[in-house]
């Protein structure tokens, strides 16, 4: 990658960083642009070996830094925050370069990754305990919240920077230490927060970055019986075969899984809105959130007006090199997930689908483009109604009344988002409590911002990010029932 593409090219760093310092390995493993093919960086691989270093570094760690104050740790987050933030364009052109979205999202997102370390430097202060009024004469009964230990945590490429500062903030703010093994598409965002990291005073041992080979390094952290508590953001599949590892040694366990969220629009619904929201909720990230609408469920009263109003926006989409400044999207992250768009499409299409709009594309042939397109007509059980596409393809499914929408909505393992357009109140409140999801966007296509809880039901996961419940997951209570003795 060339240097000419940062302000500061040190922030470019292809080792790990174990113990507080950078460690190299005898072997490398190529970063690829998404959006050309070229390589950005040859990184460390590393393996089993690193991933046991670091566990003893962050365990090493952990007396000290869960010893100071909260007030302190809170200073080091705050200037870890700012740091990202003057740093921003860099760690902004770094994250389009590896991870293919357009330059305005990355800076989006390095926004967002920073807002966590802001708002768990202020929550660190509020880990408050409770005083319990005594059963018995003489018995006092005092509840703590601890720091749980060591967390490890799998973060996956769609968010290179966000989903890092999602578990580690609240993980350091209340006093934990932290492995992380980035994904091995998109290290370099990972690198590079934890360089700022130690430049903010985060100590030695505290924040350690390891990558390369992911089944030995995921072996070790699900494995190591000193990881206390285990967070993982990625697919569904993985997150149910690390989840099952970590039972051997008992560990508090985060997951962050895969979604299939229905975007219903009912009949009332401000047509202007809805669209807004499907176009933000659908192609935010070239369509690659867990997030990510992935059914739109439409009534049939507004079902024709809808689809041509969505498709003059659809058709208006340009997929590009994010780095080139006019792409409305970026590649998506490889070949197989171009594959898999194609797969759905051409599903849909045999069962019946109509496509109404395509968008264009206009970066480098090398790339992983994908186009925009919306199909109408599509039939429930295709396969871009039953899997999360994870890419810039809109379905339509026509529905009748509210029972049904929210029969279709419901009938999926998934439970992460879901969205409602309508103008109705009563109808706003039933339906959002009957949806089984996690989360519920009523008449917006955006829900993610640091100060409210992330996370899902069913096969979505568990666990909250973000908010002050983020923090829940960090801490371990501690009863101290006391026998006072009488004076
Ligand atoms: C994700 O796709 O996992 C995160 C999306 C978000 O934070 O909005």
């Amino acid at each position: 990658m060339s240097d000419a593409l940062l302000r500061r090219p040190e922030l470019l760093r292809s080792e790990a960083l174990i113990g507080g310092r950078w460690e190299d390995s005898g072997a490398r493993y190529d970063v690829l642009n998404p959006a050309t093919g070229a390589c950005l960086a040859e990184v460390a691989m590393h393996g089993a070996d690193a991933a046991t270093h670091a566990v003893d570094a962050a365990s090493a760690a952990l007396p000290s830094w869960s010893s100071l104050s909260a007030g302190e740790r809170a200073a080091i987050l705050r200037r870890w925050h700012d740091l990202i933030l003057d740093n921003a364009e860099d760690l902004a052109r770094l994250m389009t370069a590896e991870q293919g979205k357009p330059l305005a999202e990355a800076r989006g997102e390095v926004a967002y990754a920073a807002s966590f370390l802001a708002w768990f430097a202020e929550e660190a202060r509020r880990v408050y305990g409770t005083v319990i009024p005594g059963n018995a004469p003489g018995r006092r009964l005092t509840v703590i919240r601890q720091p749980v230990g060591v967390v490890a945590a799998i973060t996956p490429w769609n968010f290179p920077a966000a989903m890092i500062t999602r578990k580690v903030a609240p993980a350091l703010a209340v006093g934990c230490t932290v492995v992380l093994k980035p994904s091995e598409l998109t290290p370099l965002s990972a690198l590079a927060l934890a360089c700022l990291g130690a430049e903010a005073g985060v100590p030695a041992g505290v924040f350690n970055v390891v990558s390369g080979d992911a089944p030995a390094i995921g072996e070790v952290l699900t494995g190591d019986p000193r990881v206390r508590k285990f967070s993982f953001t990625g697919s569904t599949p993985v997150g149910k075969m690390l989840a099952a590892k970590c039972m051997a040694t008992v560990k508090r366990v985060s997951l962050e899984l895969g979604g299939n969220a229905p975007f219903i629009v009912f009949d009332d619904a401000d047509i202007d809105a809805a669209v807004a929201g499907a176009i933000a909720s659908k192609f935010r990230n070239s369509g690659q959130t867990c997030v990510c609408a992935n059914r739109f469920l439409v009534q049939d009263g507004i079902y024709d007006r809808f689809a041509a109003a969505l498709a003059r926006k659809v058709g208006l989409l340009n997929a590009g090199d994010g780095l080139a400044g006019s792409a409305d999207q970026g590649p998506l992250i490889n070949a197989e997930a171009v594959a898999k768009v194609e797969r759905h499409r051409v599903d849909a299409v045999e069962r019946g689908a109509r496509i109404l709009a395509q968008g264009q594309v206009s970066g480098p042939s090398q790339g992983h483009f994908a186009r925009a397109a919306l199909l109408v007509d599509v039939a429930p059980e295709s396969l871009l109604a039953r899997e999360e596409t994870f890419g810039p393809l809109a379905g339509l499914i026509r529905f009748d009344h509210e029972e049904e929408a929210i029969r279709l909505a419901n009938d999926t393992p998934a439970g992460l988002a879901a969205y409602i357009f309508t103008a109705d109140h009563g109808r706003a409140t039933r339906v959002s409590e009957a949806l089984e999801y996690g989360m519920v966007g009523l008449n917006t296509g955006l829900i993610s911002t640091e100060v409210a809880p992330f996370g899902g039901v069913k096969e979505s996961g568990f666990g909250r990010e973000g908010s002050r419940f983020g923090i829940d997951d960090y801490v371990s209570m501690k009863l101290i029932a006391a026998e006072i003795a009488p004076a």
